[in-house]
């Protein structure tokens, strides 16, 4: 089964070729980054222009890597078409003006080659990139895990106990984790994306405890906590006016007390996050924690997870630093597990800027 992938949710153009949903046979990733760099953010006009002029060079792309023997250049041959066995695409969550490139990139190829049509969730994909390490075990016989996505987009806590099947337990009530790092490297001058930057800084600081930065912890009786468990929930909006605060206050003096002040400022995502993983293992069926998304890479995240699971006695699984981010590869590869959209439905299907994990 060989499906060839397309992602373009937000500010990257990303098309692959996956094998049985495990095997990456290609993955081309163009980032937008730099076109947003002068904003501090993505701007949603940029990115849809841009994934319109990127989208059919990086397809081509892919398909090349998968299946030309030598490098560079050349046509995609026919018979390199005929062998993809289906066309999978995400069509939610990310920006609409974004996500409609792609699905229509993947509608009109799909109909040119008549293969089938998947349509992925972006969130359930993210998941599933912990599968695609060749040192990964098998997403048949993994479950029941805990998933966490943090990204810029996203945090959430799933409960899944086998590709297909996923329900949101716990997610932020307002700002993801990338977000919040990003707002934070903003207001520190460190720009963007603020993730990286952070972490980069934080790792010179002297200590983590510098400043003492809200926890996380939403309100009790938050309307938005719906039917979920408030101690499996974040809130980083009040991180972000603390350090505003902080910094207008005492405005840090020197590189070193940014690094402090980034270094506690991390500390305290990080820990909301550690911290919820922790309950959500306490006592539970879980197996393994599953971790995607971009706040992934972070690497003092990654060692607070390896302290929680080795605690908890469950297998930590990350995906490769390649697969952290947005790519295609995670959704060519959920596709190729049997899970998505398809048939009538998925021709018929429209961008859906707001879909959740498991709707
Ligand atoms: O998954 P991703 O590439 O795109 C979205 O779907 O949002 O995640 C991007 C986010 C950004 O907010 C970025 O600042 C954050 O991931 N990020 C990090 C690190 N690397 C990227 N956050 C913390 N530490 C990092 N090392
Ligand atoms: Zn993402």
């Amino acid at each position: 089964m060989l499906v060839l992938g397309i992602e373009t949710s937000c500010d990257e153009s990303a098309a692959a070729v996956v094998e049985d949903g495990r095997r990456v046979r290609s993955s081309v990733i163009f980032s937008q980054v730099p076109l947003h760099q002068p904003y501090g953010g993505v701007v949603p006009e940029i990115a849809s222009r841009s994934h319109v002029e990127k989208i059919g060079g990086v397809i081509g792309e892919a398909m090349r890597e998968a299946f030309a023997s030598g490098a560079g250049g050349g046509p995609v041959l026919p018979e390199w078409w005929r062998q993809i066995d289906a066309v999978a695409v995400t069509y939610g969550p990310g920006l609409a003006s974004s996500l409609i490139v792609g699905l229509s990139a993947a509608k009109g190829l799909a109909l040119r080659l008549g293969k089938p049509l998947v349509g992925i969730n972006h969130i359930e994909a993210h998941l599933h990139s912990v599968f695609l390490a060749p040192s990964a075990p098998e997403p048949l016989e993994t479950g029941p895990l805990l998933g966490l996505v943090v990204s810029g987009g996203h945090t959430c806590w799933i409960d899944s106990d086998r590709p297909g099947r996923y329900r949101i337990i716990g997610q932020t009530l307002d700002d993801a984790a990338g977000e919040a790092f990003d707002k934070a490297a903003k207001l520190l001058g460190l720009g963007y994306p603020g993730g990286p930057a952070i972490d980069r800084v934080a790792r010179q600081a002297a200590r983590r405890d510098a400043v003492a930065f809200p926890k996380g912890s939403p309100r009790p009786g938050n309307p938005a906590l719906g039917d979920m468990r408030a101690e499996l929930c974040v809130s980083f909006s009040g991180l972000k006016t603390a350090l505003m605060y902080r910094l207008r206050e005492h405005p840090p003096r020197d590189e070193a007390e940014v690094a402090e002040i980034a270094a506690a400022y991390q500390e305290a995502i990080v820990e909301a996050l550690a911290e919820r993983c922790a309950r959500a293992l306490r006592g539970s069926r879980y197996r393994a924690l599953a971790v995607g998304g971009g706040v992934s890479l972070n690497r003092r995240l990654r060692e607070r997870l390896h302290e929680v699971t080795a605690d908890a006695g469950v297998t930590l699984l990350m995906a490769e630093p390649r697969f952290c981010g947005d790519n295609a590869a995670m959704i060519a590869g959920l596709a190729g597990m049997g899970v998505g959209v398809t048939g009538e439905e998925a021709m018929r299907l429209d961008v859906a800027p707001a879909l959740e994990a498991g709707e």
